[in-house]
């Protein structure tokens, strides 16, 4: 079974949710040194001292970085040096509701997700090799966007291109995807804890697993493609089976 020892792993979103997943992922599976990032200090204190303090054995440091803007991620990249995987799960909130959204205000949408991450791999400094990755995050919308979503199915798709894109341009350093589909994360915590409660409720009773993720469950998908070095330009869908749901 392979393992991430001696790997430097920089994780953009991972003070919350799927990212803060793939970190702890990440150190119980003996990576080196686990970097994560994400805009508000705060949280990237307590979640630095969250990671340090279940002393699973790697290094845990944190930086801040705002993902809209183009010179704060090159600078992060840059500043951490060189390093084996690239994870970008950082994502703001997301806008809804067309066609009764302003298309203006809503160009926005593909600043952290796909700017941001497009930015991230052009300026890291990622090892010449099969052997380093980058994985971005899209979602399940991308194939089967729910009334309303169309803005944001576009900019999962966005992301799901450009990372096949993104294999060819950087290879041999692998490039993929994941698309998650309904996780329990902070993501949700715009919704009210009624609101909250009836879409996981929903979704538990329609999805073919019978369940809502847990981070840790979708964190398992980044895991295997850091580790195996003959994929890339894929997608992995870790949705529960709701593309195959009515
Ligand atoms: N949860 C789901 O059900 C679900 C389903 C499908 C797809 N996804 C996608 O998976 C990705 C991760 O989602 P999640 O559920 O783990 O969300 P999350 O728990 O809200 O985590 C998002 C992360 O992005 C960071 N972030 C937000 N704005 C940022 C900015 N401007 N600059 C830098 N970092 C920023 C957040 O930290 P700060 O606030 O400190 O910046 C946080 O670390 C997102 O792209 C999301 O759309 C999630």
């Amino acid at each position: 079974m392979a393992t991430l020892a001696g790997k430097t792993i920089l994780i953009v979103g991972g003070t919350s949710g799927i990212g803060y997943g793939v970190a702890e992922a990440s150190l119980k599976s003996q990576a080196e040194h686990v970097i994560i990032a994400s805009s508000s200090a705060a949280k990237v204190e307590a979640a630095v001292s969250k990671l340090q303090a279940l002393k699973l054995g790697g290094k845990v440091s944190g930086k801040t970085v705002d993902a809209k803007s183009t010179e704060s991620v090159r600078a992060l990249v840059e500043g951490v040096g060189e390093i084996d995987h690239l994870i970008w799960t950082s994502g703001d909130a997301l806008k809804m509701g067309f066609p009764d959204v302003d298309i203006d205000q809503s160009k926005g949408l593909f600043d952290v997700r796909f700017w941001g991450a497009v930015t991230a791999a052009k300026y890291a400094k990622l090892k010449k090799s099969a052997s380093s990755s980058i994985t971005l995050t899209h979602g399940s919308v991308n194939i089967k966007p729910a009334k309303g979503w169309s803005l944001v199915a576009g900019m999962a798709g966005a992301v799901d291109s450009v990372s096949r894109g993104l294999a060819v341009d950087l290879a041999p350093i692998r490039v993929n995807a994941v698309s998650p589909g309904y996780v329990i994360t902070e993501l949700w915590d715009g919704l009210s804890e009624e609101q909250k409660q009836t879409i996981f409720k929903q979704a538990s009773e329609t999805l073919l697993v019978q369940h809502v993720a847990l981070p840790h469950e979708v964190a398992e998908a980044y895991m295997f493609l850091m580790k195996c070095d003959f994929i890339t330009g894929k997608t992995i869908e870790v949705d529960g089976g709701h593309a195959l749901t009515g």
